[in-house]
């Protein structure tokens, strides 16, 4: 029988999935409800110690749809409204409620040492599990000198590391942004700084659209906008991309993040080095109710494949990684027509001819393909409307 339970830096988790710092983990009565619905554990949202001035926009969330389904959500929001007290308070409540919950501090403060100790120490003594440093927000923060700004350079972000480090009392996971030429570079900075683990990623800076007959830039905030955080479905190859990259660079464990939005994706960031996943945008779409087919889907996936719990899964596709020169490319894979799907619209056809290659054509009433000039691109087989192409 296969287990959803795993450890991570001797943290127990029930499953591996938590809330990621956001909306649905900003309010004490929210991750309550969360837990009790069957999370395994939630990062709280970004708590400051009050210093950094938190007035948020109106509109603060922008989304682009295909479909009439949210594929990528951009936020400009800030952090945590709730005090350290309430927090603190909070955390009480909840360890009592659902001792087996894990709960992480999400933290954040300006770049002075005292700001940065004071608030990991005032936590060391609460009933939290771990930190999570937010090096990473990409919007508002950064102009403050803080959030991406610090993690997008490597001695910023060792320098507030060692800070933390010198002081924390329960694990410490340092959260990266993608907002990076080498995610990696910075996942070795704060890792030799002395990280316990690393958590990625945070949103994409973004601009989500112009408003053609306005000018004005979304989301709208009187007329005007800044570069948001990009998330949801449309990230996940970002997201799992970095954590990839990290993972190939580095042992520590990963809390992976982004666009995750049902099992299979979570899986697969556990294949590429997650230890556990967050998930944010798809429970503010579609609530924390998703999390019973999250559970449900992974449990039978795991047992299908014969493993016995997240931790079998992590890395498997680690070695698949190669460079572009190391791959073998011999072999080439052909267009398969299903002539019981195709409805012989020409698009294919149209499409090989357009774009470089014009091996297929429609002859007689079936899609023929030139294996003298098809390379095996494999565009063919993505814009069919009916998926009636395969690559074999
Ligand atoms: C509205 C919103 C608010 C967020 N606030 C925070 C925050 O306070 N701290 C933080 O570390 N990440 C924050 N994030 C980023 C998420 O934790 C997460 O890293 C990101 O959204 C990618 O995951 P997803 O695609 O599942 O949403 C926020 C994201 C959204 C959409």
């Amino acid at each position: 029988m296969a287990t959803l339970a795993t450890k991570v830096l001797g943290i127990d988790f029930e499953n591996p999935f938590i809330l990621a710092s956001a909306p649905p983990s900003a309010k004490i009565e929210s991750i309550d409800k969360a837990f009790t619905l069957g999370w395994g554990g939630a990062v709280f949202k970004t708590i400051t110690p009050g210093d950094l001035e938190m007035i948020e926009a109106s509109q603060r969330y922008a989304i682009w749809k295909v479909g009439g389904k949210v594929c990528g959500f951009e936020n400009i929001e800030l952090l945590s409204h709730l005090t350290v007290q309430q927090w603190l308070d909070g955390s009480e409540y909840l360890r009592k409620k659902h001792p087996t919950k894990v709960q992480i501090a999400s933290i954040m403060a300006p770049v002075v040492k005292d700001e940065w100790q004071n608030l990991v120490k005032t936590f060391n003594a609460s009933k939290i599990d771990a930190f999570e440093l937010n090096f990473s927000c990409p919007h508002g923060m950064p102009e403050k000198g803080v959030g991406m700004a610090i993690g997008t350079c490597p001695e910023i972000s060792a320098k507030i590391t060692k800070w933390v480090m010198e002081v924390a009392k329960k694990p410490v996971f340092v959260k990266l942004s993608p907002n990076v030429t080498n995610i990696a570079e910075i996942a070795k900075a704060v890792e030799d700084a002395g990280a316990d683990g690393l958590a990625a990623i945070n949103t994409v800076q973004s601009l989500m659209g112009v408003d053609l007959d306005t000018f004005e830039p979304m989301p709208n905030v009187n007329g005007k906008t800044t570069y948001g955080g990009y998330s949801g479905m449309a990230v996940k190859p970002i997201g799992l991309r970095c954590v990839a990259q990290i993972r190939q660079n580095s042992n520590l464990p990963i809390l992976g993040t982004g666009g995750i939005s049902n099992w299979r994706d979570a899986a697969e960031f556990m294949c590429v080095g997650a230890d556990v996943v967050q998930v944010c945008t798809e429970v503010m779409i579609n609530g924390y109710g998703i999390i019973g087919a999250m559970k449900k889907g992974l449990l039978n996936y795991l047992e299908s494949k014969g493993l016995n719990s997240p931790e079998d899964l992590k890395n498997r596709a680690i070695a698949n990684l190669s460079t572009h020169e190391k791959l073998n490319k011999q072999k080439l894979v052909y267009p398969w027509v299903d002539d019981n799907i195709c409805v012989k619209c020409g698009k294919c056809v149209t499409i090989c001819d357009e774009s470089e290659h014009s091996a297929l054509s429609l002859v007689d009433g079936h899609i023929t393909v030139n294996k003298d000039l098809c390379v095996g691109c494999s565009l063919c087989s993505h814009v069919c409307a009916k998926s009636a192409i395969k690559m074999k």
